[in-house]
């Protein structure tokens, strides 16, 4: 028989987000703290299990993935990205995984440092003393940069292309434009004509590198290069439709992401003044007015600290979620197959029983082996398991590079009354952008001891 775990009632979905709350994020919460670890709704057809407990978590992603596929939302999503790391399954997949993997040796990620500082401080170039700008834009401005020339070597005149191709995109085509089932793509709406033209072009620019590439024979060393001269054990090449899917896919997955994460750290910094004067005087102190290097980064705790913590209250990744291939039992539950999962960061990173206060903003939480206790999949900003993000270490490693080069020049202050809200699409970001006002030299007043940080409150 089976025996269903407690929910609330049904509800109207669109992907996995309830419709009626209009504010799914304290939706979710607030149905994680009424009925506990796993919860159940059910929305016409489709049934959603939500697992709130680290063990659930690890039983899905680590100790059983095979029983477990990409969920409809990432399955719509391949009109798109295709075929590429982030959609594959099976034995394809884990031929492209390792096929990818060697772009993100430890060794091979140090090496992209310099360009991330140097992109960066291309970026401040362009900043004046007073002005205010879409931070958010701009984070996903820089990183974009950083991945089409870390991955791609592209040099910048294409990197540009890549640039303008990708932004108008992004215009029109919001998060949740790109995952809309195939029905709904061929509309003859303005929005959709714009976002196809948009694929086009993007496409257009895409295959340009990839014949270049192909054509001068050169082995850059780099991603793409592994991807053009890798054959398969009949000795044929990937096609360039395939090569297009991955590189679609990094330029997408690798940029977006950090992007947002660096987004909300400012946003994050600019409520938090002491954290930000420890930040300041961290950096100081560590690269007195140098550029960082990668070696820096283990000497700058506080700075790990921050964008860790960043991360925890505004995951870039919000939720992951999975589509069961057969029935299997989870804590007296049976779930059938074809039902979703759905594990969120949101929720987790939120859990007080792993995380003291857990709405305050504390860098401190992740300092002196803050982080050591708490069970695997309390903290999951990169999901785990083998479709563990293959970015993480280029991520974090660009994380601390952007923040440090920034906050050498620049102090970042929040725009009175512009609203900040985010909200879950594919990925959580802010819906207005998140416009600051450029300080240059700006530095907080050094951080009292006594002084309470205030509290975040999501603004949702
Ligand atoms: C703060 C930044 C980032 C966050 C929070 C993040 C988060 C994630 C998460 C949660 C997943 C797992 C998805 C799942 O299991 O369904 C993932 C997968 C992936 N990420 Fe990232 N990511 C970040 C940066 C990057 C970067 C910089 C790259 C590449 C340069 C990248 C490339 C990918 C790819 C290709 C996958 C699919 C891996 C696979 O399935 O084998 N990500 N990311």
């Amino acid at each position: 028989m089976i025996r269903r775990p407690p929910g609330p009632k049904p509800r109207f979905l669109i992907g996995n987000l309830p419709l009626a709350g209009g504010d799914p994020l304290s939706v979710f919460l607030k149905w994680a703290q009424e009925f506990g670890d796993i919860f159940y709704y059910r929305a016409v057809w489709l049934r959603v299990y939500f697992l709130n407990h680290p063990d659930l978590i690890e039983s899905v992603l680590v100790r059983n993935p095979a029983n477990f596929q990409k969920d409809r939302v990432i399955r719509n999503s391949r009109w798109f990205f295709g075929e590429g790391l982030l959609t594959s399954e099976g034995d394809f997949w884990l031929r492209q995984r390792r096929l990818s993997q060697p772009a993100f040796h430890r060794e091979r990620v140090a090496s992209y440092a310099a360009i991330m500082t140097s992109y960066a401080e291309e970026m401040l170039a362009n900043w004046q003393d007073g002005e205010v700008r879409d931070i958010h834009a701009e984070m996903m401005n820089l990183t974009l940069r950083i991945v089409v020339r870390t991955l791609f070597n592209v040099e910048s005149e294409q990197t540009a292309h890549v640039s303008s191709a990708l932004n108008a995109l992004m215009r029109n085509a919001s998060g949740a434009r790109m995952l809309i089932p195939p029905i709904g793509r061929y509309l003859p709406t303005p929005s959709m004509i714009e976002v196809r033209r948009g694929v086009r072009h993007l496409e257009e620019t895409v295959y340009g590198i990839i014949e270049r590439r192909r054509a001068d024979q050169r082995d850059a060393g780099d991603l793409l290069s592994m991807l053009i001269q890798v054959r398969d054990e009949d000795g044929s090449r990937m096609s360039d439709k395939q090569l297009r899917d991955e590189v679609l896919t990094f330029l997408l997955a690798g940029h977006e992401t950090t992007a947002i994460a660096l987004s909300w750290t400012w946003h994050l910094l600019a409520q938090h003044p002491e954290a930000e004067a420890k930040l300041h005087t961290e950096i100081d102190s560590v690269l007195a007015g140098g550029a960082p290097a990668f070696s820096d980064i283990q000497r700058l705790p506080y700075t790990e600290a921050v964008i860790k913590e960043s991360m925890r209250l505004y995951p870039p990744a919000w939720s992951l979620a999975r589509t069961v291939r057969s029935d299997f039992e989870i804590r007296g539950y049976r779930i059938p197959a074809g039902a979703n999962l759905v594990m969120s960061q949101w929720i987790m990173h939120r859990d007080p029983r792993y995380f003291d206060q857990p709405e305050k903003f504390v860098p401190e939480r992740w300092l002196n082996g803050g982080s050591a206790k708490l069970p695997r999949f309390a903290y999951f900003p990169f999901g785990g398991g083998p479709r563990q993000c293959i970015g993480a270490a280029f991520a974090q490693m660009e994380a601390a590079m952007v923040v440090a080069t920034i906050a050498q020049q620049f102090g970042l202050r929040a725009v009175p009354d512009h609203p900040v809200i985010p909200i879950p699409s594919f990925t959580l970001r802010p819906k207005h952008g998140i416009k600051m006002i450029l300080c240059k030299g700006d530095r907080m007043p050094a951080a009292s001891s006594e002084t309470e940080l205030t509290a975040v409150r999501p603004a949702i």
